[in-house]
């Protein structure tokens, strides 16, 4: 370091290296904004626990600290930073809901004073520079962030588009090519990649201090300060076809969505019009977002994901153990997929199975899935090989005599699953969780075949189990708060959104789908397509339709689950399934099911149609044309319904976290807030009527559920569920 710049440093209380997460204004107040000066540079920092959120207070408190930094002749250049690591995770999200975010001064009035401060500013960038917290460090001259700083325009996820500049300033400065695909992702940059596309000026490991000094030479004029709002170069030589192609190339994921497509359009407008017009517009697509239902709904599911992490479980002190080792049983898709979800979070896996081959082969796949991951630049080579390498086969059950916990995840059998247990219990260190990845099974017998009921629980992953996000944690009758906490906590360090069930058959996922399924059928032996039910439940926004989902899953799969099952005494199941199976349609796996496969392309086969036809015909039934709007409502009430009863009997703790388990593992499109959000937007009055009208013709499953009469006279879910 220059004696210069030593000096200066020292006056501000800043040492080499050091880190400095402490408010710089010690007033022992509990204020949002410190100033603070060194000579010429004021260093003016956020400090709103927990994320710096960009609330009425905060803007106000920067407000004055601009105005204080402008008035003060002596500041040549100011340094924004954020307090505890973190620069800003953006603007208040309730803040947005409420309208207190337009409240002045607004992110955009902040901006107009930043840029006309007449001084230069320099970000400081640890941690998340995120929405509204990334487009404040955008409006200054120059940017300097700490390695491990990651970037975000997240908005999207929320149904919004950055409001206060934010595509167009990521635009000019890096490119329309890289706004693209960062915004309409909402995905979060590291460092590296955003010094790489120009979002960034310079990365430090003590970043304040570098801006500090990068203040001062702005300020001395050694390089002369632009804003971003100045800057033409990227966005002067566009690609003619750039946004048309990218439209085309993304047609499907955005389909039914307002926002990704009006990030594209404000990108697109910081290219081809004038600045101020440009802003304008993405401020007015900003303003339609928010007044958009998707806008609320997901802002519904981003408060109900975190919610499903505040878990009852009785003992409020009570911590989570320590993971460090884990043991995997059953080599298969799931169990390899398992076993990689763990090496990724940093714990070392031995995956078992019976035979060698069996573990060689798991392995393998385990080596293919990296491959895969790393073509497809989710990770590093480096990261998958250093993940790769925790991973190792055992076919011994004393391979798993230090682990802290086992997951069983062998063939979807009872007797074969105790089996394991009772394995597990006599070869793991009493202090070991045993869990389940059981999508149905009854965790209270597999607990039954332990000395240790207590640390007997269900974890049940969604395939493939190292890209889904949900983890269903299921409690047994003696599952102790400490395993629960343990297996939440263990869902974040994952990188999962874990969800907290009762103990039943199918828990809240696999028991509401049940119903879901069933009505597809029946629909078929009514008049009904599998193009047809699967178009309709795709325009929707589901990510597949339910036809197509069996053929994924296996039809065989479908109908061995079901043979286990019971239903109420006027149920029944349709036969397609059985038939199907029995003809070897078992969907993708043997080429074809209710559609033809050809790689991932699916096809229309009359034969299945014939199939269906004389199921009808065997049960009597007429084929009839049948609508959209019926094959929708025949779709999705008996979710809702069944949710109801989920919620009464205690399987499910909130309303909320049926929908986080239906967006995150079975594609219900999280736009519309997840089943149960969605019956709350319909009117539950008008759900209840459907299933009153439905139900003497269609059976028990349609009769509403007191709970959900309940709920209806009550106004929503919320005032009768707790927390
Ligand atoms: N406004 C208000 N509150 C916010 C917030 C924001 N922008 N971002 C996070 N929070 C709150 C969360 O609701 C949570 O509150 P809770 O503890 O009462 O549930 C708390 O801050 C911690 O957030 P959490 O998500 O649990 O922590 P994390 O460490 O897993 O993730 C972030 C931190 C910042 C990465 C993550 O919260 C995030 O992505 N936030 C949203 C950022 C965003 O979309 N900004 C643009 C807004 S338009």
């Amino acid at each position: 370091m220059a004696r210069g710049a030593r000096r200066r440093a020292e006056r501000l209380e800043l040492r080499p290296g050091a880190r400095y997460h402490r408010p710089i204004h010690a007033l022992g107040i509990a204020v949002p904004t410190h100033y603070r000066r060194d000579g010429d540079v004021a260093l003016l920092q956020i400090d709103n626990p927990p994320v710096n959120a960009l609330d009425l207070s905060v803007r106000t408190g920067l407000e004055a600290l601009l105005r204080r930094a402008a008035d003060e002749p002596q500041v040549k250049a100011v340094v924004l930073c954020g307090a505890r690591a973190c620069f800003s995770a953006g603007a208040d999200i309730s803040e947005i809901a409420s309208g207190a975010a337009f409240h002045s001064p607004m992110l955009l009035e902040l901006h107009a004073r930043m840029e006309a401060l007449g001084k230069p500013i320099v970000a400081a960038i640890e941690g998340a520079a995120l929405g509204g917290g990334l487009e404040l460090a955008l409006t200054c001259h120059a940017r300097i962030a700490a390695p491990e700083a990651r970037f975000a325009l997240p908005e999207v996820k929320l149904g919004l588009i950055p409001g206060s500049g934010g595509t167009q300033r990521f635009t000019r400065l890096a490119g329309p090519a890289a706004a693209l695909e960062a915004i309409t992702s909402g995905a979060q940059l590291p460092a590296a990649r955003a010094l790489a596309i120009g979002l960034i000026d310079a990365i430090g490991a003590d970043p304040l201090q570098v801006a500090v000094a990068w203040a001062r030479r702005l300020a001395d004029g050694a390089s002369v300060p632009v804003l971003a709002r100045a800057r033409e170069d990227k966005i002067a030589a566009v690609e003619p076809d750039l946004f048309t192609a990218f439209r085309a190339a993304r047609a499907r994921a955005f389909r039914g969505q307002l926002a990704p497509w009006r990030i594209v359009d404000a990108i697109e407008a910081a290219c081809t019009r004038p600045a101020l017009e440009a802003f304008q517009l993405e401020r007015q697509w900003y303003l339609e977002c928010r007044a958009s239902p998707q806008r609320k709904a997901l802002m519904h599911v981003f408060h109900a994901e975190r919610a499903a992490r505040r878990v009852a479980v009785a003992a409020p002190q009570v911590e989570a153990l320590p993971i460090a080792r884990v043991g995997v049983v059953g080599a298969g898709t799931m169990g390899a997929g398992i076993a990689m979800c763990f090496a990724n979070a940093g714990i070392d896996v031995t995956l078992l199975d019976v035979s060698r081959e069996a573990v060689a082969r798991g392995l393998e796949r385990v080596g293919e899935l990296y491959g895969e991951s790393v073509a497809r630049g989710k990770l590093t080579d480096e990261v998958a090989s250093a993940a790769r390498a925790r991973i190792r086969g055992a076919v011994d059950y004393a391979a798993l005599a230090d682990v802290d916990m086992a997951v069983e995840a062998v063939f979807e059998d009872l007797a074969l699953k105790c089996q394991v247990f009772e394995r597990l219990d006599r070869s793991t260190p009493p202090r070991a969780i045993l869990a389940s990845n059981t999508s149905t099974l009854d965790i209270d017998r597999l607990a039954a075949c332990t000395a240790r009921p207590q640390q007997v629980v269900g974890t049940h992953f969604f395939s493939p189990a190292h890209v889904m996000k949900l983890m269903e944690n299921v409690r047994g009758r003696a599952s102790s708060p400490q395993t629960l906490a343990t297996v939440m906590a263990l869902g974040r360090r994952l990188g999962k959104i874990a969800v907290l069930a009762g103990n039943c058959d199918g828990f809240i996922g696999n028991r509401m789908l049940q119903y879901y399924g069933a009505e597809a059928e029946r629909l078929l032996e009514e008049g009904a397509t599998p193009e047809q039910i699967d178009a309709v439940i795709e325009a929707f926004g589901f990510a597949m339709g339910p036809l197509a989902m069996r053929d994924l899953a296996g039809n065989d799969v479908g109908w061995a689950i079901r043979r286990h099952r019971t239903l109420p005494a006027d149920e029944r199941w349709s036969p397609i399934l059985e038939r199907m199976a029995a003809q070897g349609r078992l969907g993708r796996k043997s080429g074809r099911g209710f559609y033809l496969y050809e790689g991932r392309e699916r096809r229309s086969d009359p034969q299945v149609l014939a199939l269906i036809s004389a199921v009808s015909r065997e049960l009597g039934i007429e084929r009839r044309e049948i609508g959209a709007g019926e094959i929708l409502a025949r779709l999705l009430h008996p979710l809702v319904n069944e949710g109801a009863k989920l919620l009464a009997e205690g399987i499910a703790a909130r309303a909320g976290d049926i929908d986080v388990v239906y967006i995150h593992g079975y594609g219900f499109p999280a736009y519309k807030g997840g089943p149960m959000y969605w019956a709350e937007q319909e009117g539950l009055a008008k759900v209840i009527a459907t299933l009153e009208r439905l139900a003497p013709s269609h059976g028990a499953r349609w009769r509403p559920c007191a709970y959900l009469r309940a709920a209806a006279a009550r106004g929503g879910w919320e005032h009768l569920t707790q927390c």
